[in-house]
């Protein structure tokens, strides 16, 4: 038999890998396997499988690409580790393909020289971190801005891959601003509707029992206007055009 790190098919084609993992990819799955951007922002509702796929690949990464750094970070290390220990479990399920180096809470070290490491949000952690081949992100639209911009640097070098993976939080931060600006990503918005094990009954209650922003950013991939703020985007912008006259006086 031939050995799993060594079967070339598997190497070279992560949906046949998934489906090794006894796992049958949603359409939007199989087109985020197949995809080879190298800057991904997945806009999805909540569970998804925006965190599973991510998981596989990057396990996949780690294993047929020797000496790849994998970075796994999210708002805060329990988040992180969740992504991790998806890794970790599908590693195992495999039979661990490639032998461990160290097998530990928060990472993973392979004979082949690869590494899975899981990082907190904090930014003086991962500054000691250089020549990631892929970042993850998850739940990024509560990443902050600072921690963003020290990991970008990571990637320059290694001419790494970013994923950044979330269900939108509001209209503020660089996911949402990425979302709707950034021009070098490749997207998927994948709401509730498009996943096959969320059944329409369950929508329904959802939609019925929670605020509607609320039901709108958990399952309708929506960038909705956060409850802390007082006044909508909208109205701001309202606010701002030229065309309508202001409530309280005039400016100068
Ligand atoms: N293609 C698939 N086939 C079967 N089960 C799947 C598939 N994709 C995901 N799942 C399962 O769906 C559940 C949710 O997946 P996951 O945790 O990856 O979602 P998520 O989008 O990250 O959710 P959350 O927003 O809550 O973090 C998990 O139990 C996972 O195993
Ligand atoms: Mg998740």
């Amino acid at each position: 038999m031939v050995a799993l790190r060594d079967d070339l098919r598997l190497a070279l084609d992560r949906l046949a890998f998934t489906e090794k993992l006894g796992i049958v990819p949603d359409e939007w799955q199989e087109d985020f396997l197949r995809s080879s951007a190298d800057r991904v922002l997945l806009n999805c509702s909540r569970q998804s499988g925006k965190s599973t796929m991510s998981a596989v690949i990057a396990l996949h990464r780690a294993l047929y690409h020797p000496d790849s750094l994998v970075l796994c970070l999210a708002p805060a290390l329990r988040q992180s580790q969740e992504l991790f220990g998806k890794i970790a479990g599908f590693y195992r399920d495999l039979g661990r393909p490639v032998a461990p180096q160290g097998e530990r809470k928060l990472s993973l070290e392979l004979e082949n020289g690869s590494r899975i490491v899981t990082l907190p949000g904090s930014e003086k952690t991962i500054r000691g971190f250089s020549g990631a081949n892929l970042l993850l992100v998850d739940e990024a639209s509560r990443v902050d801005d600072e921690l963003y911009f020290a990991i970008r640097p990571m990637l320059a070098v290694s001419g790494g891959s970013l994923i950044m993976l979330s269900s939108p939080y509001g209209r503020r931060g660089v996911f949402y601003e990425e979302w709707i600006s950034g021009r070098e990503w490749e997207r998927f918005e994948v709401p509730a509707s498009r996943c096959p094990r969320i059944s329409q009954t369950f929508l329904k209650e959802e939609e019925e029992t929670l605020p509607p922003f609320i039901y709108r950013q958990e399952y309708e991939c929506s960038f909705e206007d956060t409850e802390d703020q007082v006044f909508t985007t909208e109205m701001i912008d309202r606010a701002v055009t030229d065309e309508i006259q202001p409530l309280f006086g005039t400016v100068g």
